[in-house]
């Protein structure tokens, strides 16, 4: 689904046969009572603000309802929120059209964010869930039911989502259910789980961010630049050879595996030199730390390949004096400051700001200590 209207028209198709699925429509008594047991088990004991969202014909919603919750409901598809209107009917849940990544409804204002086979669909899950953790009051959960299940599999493993709520510390329960026969109304063999999410405080959570590496490899005047390809990110756009380090990984094992896993050179330590250290910040706030190092090739070295042509559609040399448009923004804005002779950058993008570089956009790097020399690339 490539566009927002899509995604809508693909859901209000879909939303009169929704139900026909067993654990959709929950018709079946095993299969209603297998879920009412298991909501339960997931829910506060006593009578509690509940927002469901991306609620879909509004099954869930409903058995919220039944124990007494008070539920707000929230789906985009508008034939799906009708749906779930109807089946809510007489009781005091609210059902609204909206953006599940937006909701429309004020923090702190609930004790539960409920959320059934959406997250794996949403462009941004890692912003939508911080979201979501600020709705709720102090004390409150995120109970997320997710999984992988097609051909190719489509949706989040546990283990990707764990990783998104990692940053709220508190905990993240994971209880698997592919083996809950009752809930599916058949046997499954993917991934099934729910996900029970208790954020810490916000007064006591820890900052933190990925650290992620980026080579730049110089050949006299050149830089290799990586065209990205597949990946859900910044696709299309050049970019240094770059990638996140894998835990309990130093930044300088971690620049050797990418070079040798994304570019095929096998370096040296020493081949390596630090050259500048930049937190940057995504337009939709994501903060990361991005150590870049510089490496340089002679006449005689081995070439880099693109060892990943699912993630690169191609690699090549380009003008260090004269950088190429079409790369990421604070790639650029890194290599830039490297050649200036800065070592430590911010580079906060602002919402709304391009991910691409824009020759005319606003400069967004801020030098963190005096430049040293100037760096030429020989
Ligand atoms: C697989 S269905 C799940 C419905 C419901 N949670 C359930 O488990 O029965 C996905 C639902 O999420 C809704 N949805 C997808 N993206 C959404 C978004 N960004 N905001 C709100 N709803 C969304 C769809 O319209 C659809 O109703």
């Amino acid at each position: 689904m490539s566009t927002e209207t899509d995604n809508r028209r693909y859901w209000d198709a879909a939303a009169d046969h929704f139900d026909d699925e067993p654990d959709h429509g929950l018709r079946d008594p095993r299969v209603r009572s297998a879920w009412e047991t298991r909501l339960r088990s997931w829910l506060p004991t006593s009578p509690c603000d509940l927002l469901d969202l991306g609620c879909g014909t509004g099954s869930l919603a409903q058995l919220a309802v039944a124990d007494g919750h008070r539920v707000v409901a929230l789906d985009r598809s508008e034939r799906m929120a009708g749906r779930a209107r109807a089946k809510l009917a007489g009781t005091d849940a609210r059902v609204l059209v909206a953006d599940a990544a937006h909701p429309p409804v004020g923090t702190g204002g609930f004790d539960v964010v409920l959320v059934r086979h959406v997250v794996w669909a949403l462009p941004d899950p890692e912003a939508a869930l911080r979201r979501w953790a600020d709705l709720l009051r102090p004390g409150g959960r995120l109970v997320l039911i997710e999984g992988r299940w097609g051909s190719p599999p489509a949706g989040i493993s546990a283990d990707a989502l764990a990783e998104l709520t990692a940053p709220f510390g508190g905990s993240t329960h994971i209880e698997h259910l592919a083996q809950e026969t009752a809930l599916w109304g058949r046997a499954v063999s993917d991934e099934r789980y729910a996900a029970v999410v208790r954020p810490a405080p916000r007064s006591s959570r820890r900052h933190t961010e990925i650290v992620d590496v980026h080579l730049i490899l110089l050949r006299g005047e050149e830089v290799l630049l990586s065209r990205r390809h597949g990946t859900g990110y910044a696709d299309g756009l050049l970019h240094a050879p770059s990638g996140h380090l894998e835990d309990g990984e130093d930044v300088r094992s971690g620049m050797l595996r990418e070079t040798r896993e994304e570019i095929g050179l096998e370096l040296a330590p020493g081949d390596l030199e630090a050259a500048l250290v930049m937190q940057h910040r995504s337009p939709e706030g994501r903060a990361r730390i991005g150590w870049f190092f510089v490496a340089r090739r002679a006449a005689g070295d081995a070439e880099p390949v693109n060892r990943e042509p699912d993630k690169c559609s191609g690699l090549g040399w380009y003008p260090l004096d004269e950088l190429p448009d079409d790369m990421v923004a604070y790639c650029r804005a890194a290599i830039d400051g490297y050649r200036a002779g800065h070592r430590f950058l911010l580079h906060l993008h602002e919402s709304g700001d391009t991910i691409a570089y824009a020759p005319d956009g606003p400069a967004r790097a801020v030098p963190l200590a005096p430049p040293g020399v100037p760096v030429s690339g020989v």
